[in-house]
């Protein structure tokens, strides 16, 4: 399910057909999950709470940008919101932004044009027919793609006031929800929740909406050697293998099993401590007990984390040691949702030091359908340094599992 914020700035009608839809089954391939208003009086203020979904007051783009942040929308969709977005805003916000708009665009629309100024304008121009518009946000003001279009006949007595109510009626309220549906149906959900450059090494663990078990291991490089890597399947565990023969080069930190089988318990990490991990929980330790034995790895300056997860049946554990501590998080298996752990925060110019993943665990949304999961994760991880992924689904003792290598064997 995709996640929807809504920006209102008033009565906040088309809000309430958003809510709506969602109850009567048009929207449902999104959720609203946050409603930001620029104007602390907006009763569309009041429609969110009496519907429970959280919201909150947002003056300045600056401000409406840290609520977006925080809450990680999958789309923005502008109801009724009476300001112009800046490039800035559409840029950061880095996620699709569409807007409702109360005329047929490319007419009585631009700046200037809002509200029920629209309509007045549309009554003294004397145009015979008017309706509404969704469509993308860009930086020209009611300038974006169009998604959807709804006309109605202007009637000799309308008033404003009575054309922007007929108007509401008869073409927003009904075009706004199905064209959100159309947009949710066509947008991924995200796996990063920008787009990012240099992960490092990552894990996801979790479960699909139908209960099926899920993990993920990938793998990223910037240097020749840590690029020159692929993995193989090796009877039910994952390993690893160089593809260029280099006598010079100490190979122990990029060589080592990423997936071990432990009866019940899938163990997954970025390094040897699979093993250590295997090792004590096969004689009666655990996987937090295995872990304080280690640290961080020595590869100065940047010591990259390790990152360790493990599947049990009844949840999954991930933890990361690195500099600051050594960290271990617990969960239980929520449907269609994973979490997902990495090496570093983001990329920085060669001869920087990579600063390690920081937070905790991020919250990822799983779908049923692994290649499609796969398939999303591999394109999010960018062809410049994608190594390795491998991705399996299982139930029980029964799997299917995914691999890409960038390299040939
Ligand atoms: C609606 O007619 C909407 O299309 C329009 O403002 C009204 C808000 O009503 N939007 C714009 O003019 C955007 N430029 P609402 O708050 O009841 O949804």
């Amino acid at each position: 399910m995709l996640k929807i914020a809504v920006l209102v700035s008033g009565g906040g009608t088309n809000l309430q057909a958003l809510i709506d839809a969602q109850r009567n089954g048009i929207l449902s391939s999104g959720k609203i999950i946050q409603v930001i208003s620029n104007n602390e009086n907006a009763y569309a203020l009041m429609r969110a709470t009496n519907s429970g979904i959280p919201s909150a007051v947002a003056k300045t783009e600056a401000e409406i940008i840290s609520v977006i942040e925080g809450v990680r929308p999958d789309i923005i969709v502008l109801a009724g919101f009476m300001k112009i977005l800046t490039k800035e805003f559409i840029d950061r916000a880095g996620v699709p932004i569409i807007n409702i708009h109360p005329s047929l665009i490319p007419s009585f629309c631009g700046k200037g044009y809002y509200g029920l100024k629209v309509h007045e304008a549309v009554l003294k121009s004397g145009v015979k027919v008017t309706g509404a518009t969704v469509h993308y946000v860009n930086e020209i003001p009611d300038g974006g793609e169009i998604i959807a279009q709804k006309s109605l006949d202007v009637l000799p007595n309308d008033t404003p006031e009575t054309l922007q109510r007929r108007v509401m009626e008869n073409c927003e309220w009904v075009i706004f929800p199905r064209a959100v549906e159309s947009v949710c149906r066509k947008i991924e959900p995200k796996i990063f929740p920008k787009p990012q450059k240099y992960a490092g090494r990552g894990i996801i663990t979790g479960m699909n909406p139908s209960g099926g078990k899920v993990l993920a291991y990938f793998i990223m490089g910037r240097s020749v050697s840590s690029k020159a890597r692929i993995f193989e399947r090796s009877g039910n565990d994952l390993i690893i293998k160089l593809t260029r023969d280099d006598k010079n080069f100490d190979p122990s930190l990029i060589l080592y099993s990423p997936l071990r089988v432990l009866g019940e318990n899938i163990i997954i990490t970025n390094g040897d401590q699979t093993d250590t991990i295997f090792d004590a929980m096969k004689t009666g330790g655990t996987f937090e007990g295995a872990l304080r034995t280690r640290e961080y790895e020595p590869d100065a300056p940047h010591y990259t984390p390790r990152i360790s997860a493990i599947m049990t049946p009844s949840g999954h554990k991930q933890s990361i040691l690195k500099r600051a501590g050594k960290y271990f998080y617990e969960y239980d298996y929520t449907p269609g949702k994973g979490r997902l752990i990495h090496t570093y925060n983001h990329d920085v110019m060669a001869g920087g030091v990579l600063p390690s993943f920081e937070g905790e665990p991020r919250e990822v949304n799983i779908p049923d359908d692994m290649n499609r999961f796969a398939e999303s994760l591999w394109r999010e991880l960018g062809e410049d340094y994608r190594v390795a992924l491998y991705v399996r689904y299982y139930d029980g003792d029964t799997y299917t599992d995914k691999l890409y290598n960038t390299q040939e064997a």
